[in-house]
């Protein structure tokens, strides 16, 4: 008898969102047979200009030269590791591959510089408060199995147009630790992302295969370790096409990448994790935030 992974359909299975987040029985029957799941129209249009006009603010107030010596190659790698490691707790800009030149200076404009910006958007800024905490993602939280739902890290993803890279295949069960796992992924399309921008890409399925790293202190220092070198499965791999305004939600052991956006369009993108607080948090998680406790819808 074939398994659910041969039943997965080449072109994903797509759904209306449901206004209050709350999924029906198909759709959480696909979520659990795929580990994702393509809400259209999950977000309206103007939270979206919204999420947008107050990211061009955040890179327009943000000052390129306070970061300039983080980011030089002279520098010593333990600056920018610092501005990662505490940037849980922050709200912080990183650049693409080959924006800053070896003196740590911007070799293209500074909105089309950056790579991302997070990772507590959340719980620092309004406007990401506000969006992140909509009843919608607490209804769809709820209908997930959430049972303390904890807003655990966000980002804003720009992917910018000709030279966003590519993210290679992971689980974000790797970056964000539980026992048992709980990880989920909430991400909302601020831009069309399709196959040409570089869409998410995933393995239906494929969460059901074991978790290959865990990306962790140890010592003091960051390390990757490999859990489980089972390779990713072959596929197929499908390629999860969101128009504005859609959120896929991502199962945290769900094998998942991105191309690199070789188009002249931006794919901007808001991603949005939550863990369930009656799990285990892990201590050598890479997300510490030991002066700003998690929070969850309320
Ligand atoms: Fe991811």
């Amino acid at each position: 008898m074939s398994g659910p992974e041969a039943r997965a359909p080449r072109a994903p299975a797509r759904f209306t969102a449901p206004p209050d987040g709350r999924l029906d029985a198909s759709m959480l029957e696909v979520y659990d047979r795929d580990g994702f799941l393509i809400l259209d129209g999950c977000v309206p249009s103007d939270d979206c200009d919204a999420v947008q006009t107050r990211i061009a603010q955040l890179v327009d107030a943000f000052d390129p030269t306070t970061t300039r010596t983080v980011f030089s190659t002279a520098s010593q790698a333990h600056a920018r590791d610092a501005y990662f490691r505490d940037s849980g707790g922050a709200i912080r800009f990183f650049y693409e591959d080959g924006a800053l030149d070896a003196d740590g200076n911007l070799v293209v404009p500074k909105a089309r510089a950056l790579n991302k910006i997070g990772h507590a958007l959340h719980d620092l800024d309004p406007v990401f408060a506000s969006i992140s905490r909509h009843a919608r993602f607490a209804g769809l939280a709820a209908s997930l199995g959430l049972a303390a739902p904890l807003l655990l890290q966000s980002m804003v993803i720009f992917k910018q147009p000709h030279i966003g890279g590519a993210v290679d295949w992971h689980q974000d069960l790797t970056f964000l630790h539980t026992t048992p796992p709980s990880v989920v992924g909430f991400w909302l399309a601020l831009d069309d992302a399709d196959i040409d921008n570089g869409c998410l890409l995933a393995i239906p399925g494929g969460h059901r295969g074991p978790l290959r790293q865990r990306f962790r202190y140890q010592d003091g220092a960051l390390i990757t370790q490999t859990l489980d070198a089972t390779p990713w499965p072959a596929g197929p791999a499908v390629a999860l096409e969101a128009p504005r305004g859609s959120v896929v939600v991502l199962h945290g052991l769900l094998p998942h990448a991105s191309s690199a956006n070789r188009s002249a369009r931006s794919r901007h993108a808001y991603s949005l994790h939550l863990i369930d607080g009656t799990t285990a948090y892990a201590a050598d998680n890479w997300l510490q935030r030991p002066e700003l406790p998690l929070r969850g819808f309320a």
